[in-house]
């Protein structure tokens, strides 16, 4: 394991808690829906939380799974994505939270949550054309600011009885995401991460999607280190105060994904088959690790 004290994983030849040792929890600005768009426009580097944060982030996490399982009970044949939007949307409402998704990025996420159907692999944006229907698989994907802080998790659902191709893409990514976590501990590479993923989901006949990655999360939506779920070589040791995101997607044909060229935002598989992604988002503790996101299978 790597002390502050040692040569910084980077190579640079300084020591790491001069160079690339994460910084401690700086001063948290508020999101509002206003602000948003100034804030994900910079760029942060890796952030390590403190206490306080923690517990906010916690707390984020904790609504954004409860809101989360909620909708995953609500999605089920003859409701429309738009249907289960809404009631996402409400519930943060309610709680007196923001739902991260919307109006992120560029161009602006048109909606409160992804909804993510069959062979889309992520960023499924909800209409009120889209009816589930007996033999889909939906990827719901939440994330929530509560209090400044975000948590972000995702579950898949199966609306009835669906083909063994969906259901094994369903099981293997669940097992993909938990093996990768309960590796997590101090000292642990990022890499690791990928190397548990992709060695997974091989042996068990199902591709890894590159394009999209974990990332770290809690003061803002998307902050370092970004998290590869395939075999990579980012050699950033994990350290307690951390929080970041798992989201493997896994794919049952090729890992290749094409992005809608008109809504610039959904993905799906390049050969229309099955993809499926489940998200926690984790905390480096000194023991291990907890997982923030409180929601269960
Ligand atoms: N968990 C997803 C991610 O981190 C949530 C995406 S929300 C979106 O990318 F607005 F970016 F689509
Ligand atoms: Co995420």
């Amino acid at each position: 394991m790597i002390g502050r004290n040692d040569a910084c994983w980077c190579g640079s030849g300084k020591k790491w808690k001069k160079c690339h040792f994460p910084q401690e929890g700086k001063p948290k600005p508020a999101p509002t829906t206003k602000n948003l768009k100034s804030l994900y426009e910079k760029n942060y580097d890796i952030l390590l939380k403190t206490p306080e944060q923690i517990a906010g982030i916690r707390r984020a996490c904790h609504l954004s799974s409860d809101i989360l399982m909620e909708t995953c009970k609500r999605a089920v044949a003859g409701v429309t994505t738009q249907e289960l939007n809404d009631f996402a949307h409400k519930l943060h409402l309610d709680a007196g939270a923001i739902p991260a998704a919307l109006h992120y990025g560029e161009p602006p996420f048109p909606k409160s949550i992804c909804l993510s159907l069959n062979e889309v692999i992520c960023h499924g944006i909800a209409d009120t054309k889209t009816v589930l229907k007996e033999g889909d698989i939906l990827n719901i994907d939440v994330a929530s600011i509560l209090d400044g802080y975000y948590g972000d998790c995702s579950m898949m659902v199966c609306v009835g009885a669906v083909s063994p191709e969906k259901q094994r893409v369903v099981d293997v990514a669940y097992e993909c995401l938990m093996r990768s976590i309960a590796i997590l501990k101090p000292g642990v590479l990022v890499s690791a991460v990928g190397e548990a993923i992709e060695s997974y989901a091989t042996g068990h006949g199902c591709s890894v999607v590159h394009q999209f990655v974990g990332h770290g999360v809690g003061v803002y939506f998307h902050e370092g280190p970004q998290v590869p779920h395939c075999y990579n070589e980012v050699g950033i040791p994990l350290v307690p105060g951390m929080t970041f995101t798992i989201e493997p997607m896994i794919n049952a044909g090729v890992r290749e994904g094409v992005i809608d060229s008109k809504d610039k935002w959904t993905a799906r598989t390049k050969d229309g088959k099955p993809s499926a992604q489940w998200e926690h988002t984790i905390l480096i503790t000194e023991e291990g690790h907890e997982i923030l996101t409180s929601w269960k299978r």
